[in-house]
């Protein structure tokens, strides 16, 4: 593990030296096939285990988000789910990173000084190839990049891990969740063992969730966001997953979704974010939560048990 952490510089470099890493337990469970609940179809009714984990931006406390680095971090760390957020330049290639310019997480006001406001979609792939998105969070991840998705599913895969991939501001891009699926099939991601056990793509947009839900309706999808409870049963026809912000929800809000199907005929499940604190995720979990997403997945795996 420290060998490839101190490796962290070359992002390239970390996702081939995860190639030759032996998995964890986790990973010779899942190697085998075990369900994982979280995925929306596999649990049985009534499971209340620990809740599971999911490594928000990867483990990104501890390393910068939505890079090659910050999955392997997690997968340091001993986990398999990762979030992500997932975007498009203006060339059309779908890249990995949160905000919707590319300023708070990149180089690119040095490298790109006349091109503010300096949006994700007004950057090629390539122009995005230059940025450096590791400095900010650290020197030792100097050279880090923005990941396009091909390149991040790549990673996930070598690592064993799952994926919570998030389209993130879909109305800024028409189209984002046709182009989401045909990267995820090209890669490999739309296969039944990856779509059964490894794969939920989730929006704060509605109309993005039942997008993805009409074109495959074998993947499993999740509704970031709050609904009415009198509203559930309508994000149910299309969605597995609820998932709320950790200071919206109650113990009464996760029951009345629990009362639910999903659009798979399955309980519908709450994952909850962004809980880093032992405290908050003790109190998630009280809740009955199915699903944690954190910057820290260290502390709420101890938190929580799992
Ligand atoms: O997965 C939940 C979470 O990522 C939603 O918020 O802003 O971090 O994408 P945000
Ligand atoms: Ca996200």
């Amino acid at each position: 593990m420290n060998t490839r952490a101190a490796a962290v510089a070359s992002a390239a470099l970390l996702s081939a030296t995860a190639l030759l890493l032996p998995g964890t337990a986790q990973a010779a469970d899942r190697s085998a096939g075990a369900p994982d609940p979280s995925a929306g179809a596999a649990a049985p009714a009534g499971h209340r285990g620990a809740p599971t984990v999911f490594a928000h931006r990867g483990a990104s406390a501890y390393a910068p988000e939505n890079t090659i680095a910050a999955i392997d971090k997690a997968d340091d760390l001993g986990f398999d789910w990762v979030e992500n957020d997932v975007q498009r330049t203006k060339d059309g290639e779908l890249v990995v990173v949160h905000d919707t310019d590319l300023k708070r997480t990149t180089d690119v006001e040095q490298v790109f000084p006349d091109r503010a406001p300096w949006k994700v979609k007004d950057f090629t792939a390539a122009e995005m190839a230059r940025l450096d998105a590791g400095s900010w969070f650290g020197p030792a991840f100097a050279g880090a990049r923005v990941p396009t998705l091909k390149q991040y599913l790549r990673g996930v895969d070598a690592n064993h891990q799952k994926l919570l991939l998030e389209i993130k501001a879909p109305e800024l891009y028409p189209g984002i969740e046709r182009d989401t699926l045909r990267v995820l099939r090209e890669a490999g991601w739309l296969k039944r063992g990856h779509v059964k056990h490894r794969l939920v793509v989730q929006s704060f947009s509605a109309a993005s969730v039942r997008a993805v839900h009409q074109q495959r309706p074998d993947v499993t999808t999740g509704f970031l966001g709050t609904p009415a409870i009198a509203d559930l049963p309508s994000y149910a026809a299309y969605t597995d997953q609820i998932n709320p912000s950790n200071t919206t929800i109650s113990a009464e809000y996760v029951r009345a979704v629990h009362a639910l199907k999903g659009a798979h005929g399955k309980r519908l499940r709450v994952n909850t974010w962004t809980v880093n604190d032992a405290a908050n995720a003790r109190r998630v979990q009280g809740y009955g939560v199915d699903g944690i997403i954190t910057n820290n997945p260290d502390v709420v795996r101890d938190a929580t048990g799992r």
